[in-house]
Parts: C-alpha cells; structure tokens; sequence
C-alpha cells in the first residue's frame, strides 16, 4: 500500500532546475535511502516531500491527501514528521526539553510550554520512554550541546520519533559521527522505529555501509531526475549508475 507518493514532481528555483520529472512511491514498511551526488536534488526532494516546500509542478500525495506545501506542522498532525536538527536550534535546552517540545506538539499543547509542565505526568512519563528507546533515558537534565555527536544526532531522531508519525524522513542522520557510532545509530533508529509503530522510513545518506546495510530500496537522484529506483541488490549490480551516483571512489 503507498503512503507517500510524488507524481511528476518539478521544482525550479529562478531558472535553476532542482528536479526534473521526479515520480517516487513509498510503501508502508519500506526503508527508502535517497542517494546522489552533491547537487542531485536529494534535499530538494525531501523538502518537497515534507510539505516544506511547493513543488512548481506535480503532487505530492500523503495517503492519498494532496500535501505539497502544506508544512510540516500539519503534516505531523497527518502522520509525517522529519528530524529538523532541533540539537542546533535550541542548544541550552535539556535533553528532556528537547524532547518534550515534540511531544507536546504531538499532543497539541505547545503554548503552555515549560511553565506549566512541572506536574505533567504524561508529557514526562512519555519524554522518559521515548529518551529510553534511544539510550538517552540517563542524560534528561543535560544540555543538549553537551552531549557527544552521535548522541545529539540520536536526539535529533528522537524527537521526530516523539510524534509518532507514521512516515519518517531522515537528512543524514548519521552524518558527522565515527563509522562505530554510525551502526549504533542505525541499530538504535531501526528498533525504535518497530516499538513505535513508525511505518516506513525515507532517508538521505551519503555513507554507502549504511545506505546497502540498512534499506529496503534505494532512490539514486542525479541532475534532478530518478537514475534508478530498486532492491540495493539491483543497485549494485549496475555498474553504471554506481559510478554516476556513488562516485569513483566508492564504484
Ligand atoms: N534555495 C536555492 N536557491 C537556488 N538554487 C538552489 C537552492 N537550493 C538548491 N539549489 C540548487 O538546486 C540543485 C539541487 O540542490 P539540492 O536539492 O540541495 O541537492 P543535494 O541535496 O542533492 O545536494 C542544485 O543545483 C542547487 O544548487
Ligand atoms: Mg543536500
């Protein structure tokens, strides 16, 4: 069954074109790597996906509700959410704060905020279990910009995840982080996604170990276009688009 489905999507900024005719269909269940190289349009693409941003023309169907540019407020409403890197915008909050903004966006209480969240036994008790299926269960109090990357990276996530959304996106979480830390991430993410139900996740990634380790099917953008769409197996063995998408250092 398709979730998430971008018909024909064009999206120009001034006479530059970012993408070129771009259909994709995501199933539920599916892990999606989008990969390309610099400048393919991958950013772009989940912008567009995420309601961030209009596509100059095609649609872009969430179960089957016309989503472009609607914004990711209401998109989390319909069950999609992304990692924003919330660690860079709101680096004095804990931890826990960090995640309690999502969930209290979740539950539509936003406005009230801090102040009135002392005795908030559900904000909390579901802050705590989410901050434990990422490993962040003991660092609540900390400051985010305390933390080690990979577990800023994890909070990041985390805080997508808090939405429970059911179609998650992901712009490189395993960016920046020791190739150790990156499976960790990747194992933490996977099994975090099964306990809460998260359906299907979609994301860029530049580390090719992880994108072949960890995806169902594998998207590879170049200039704006889809090169190929397939099983990773089916991508490996095309030698041609190794080298266009990965680069002669990784074909
Ligand atoms: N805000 C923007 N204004 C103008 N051109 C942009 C903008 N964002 C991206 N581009 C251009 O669109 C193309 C695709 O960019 P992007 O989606 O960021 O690719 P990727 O994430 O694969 O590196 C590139 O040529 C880039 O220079
Ligand atoms: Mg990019």
């Amino acid at each position: 069954m398709t979730l998430l489905e971008a018909v024909d999507i064009r999206m120009f900024y001034g006479s530059v074109c970012a993408l070129d005719g771009v259909t994709l269909r995501i199933g539920r269940g599916e892990f999606v790597s989008i990969i390309g190289p610099n400048g393919a349009g991958k950013t772009t693409l989940v912008n567009v996906l995420t309601g961030l941003l209009a596509p100059t023309s095609g649609t872009v169907r969430f179960k089957g509700e016309d989503v472009g540019g609607v914004g990711p407020v209401r998109l989390a409403r319909l069950g999609m959410a992304r990692a924003f890197q919330l660690v860079n915008v709101f680096p004095a909050l804990t931890v826990g704060e960090t995640i309690a903004v999502a969930v209290l966006a979740r539950l539509g209480r936003g406005a009230r905020l801090f102040a009135a969240l002392a005795g908030e036994r559900r904000v909390w008790d579901e802050v705590r279990s989410v901050a434990e299926l990422f490993g962040l269960g003991d660092t609540l109090a900390r400051p985010a910009r305390t933390l080690p990357q990979g577990d800023k990276k994890l909070l990041d996530v985390a805080s997508a995840f808090a939405l429970h959304p059911e179609v998650i996106l992901l712009d490189e979480p395993t960016s920046g982080v020791s190739t150790a830390d990156k499976h960790a991430i990747m194992e933490v993410l996977v099994q975090a996604a099964a306990r809460l139900g998260i359906h299907s996740i979609i994301q860029v990634e530049h580390d090719m170990d992880i994108v072949f380790g960890y995806s169902d099917r594998i998207v590879a953008l170049h200039q704006g276009r889809v090169l190929a769409d397939g099983r990773p197996a089916e991508l490996q063995a095309n030698d041609a688009v190794m080298a266009t998408v990965v680069g002669r250092a990784h074909a």
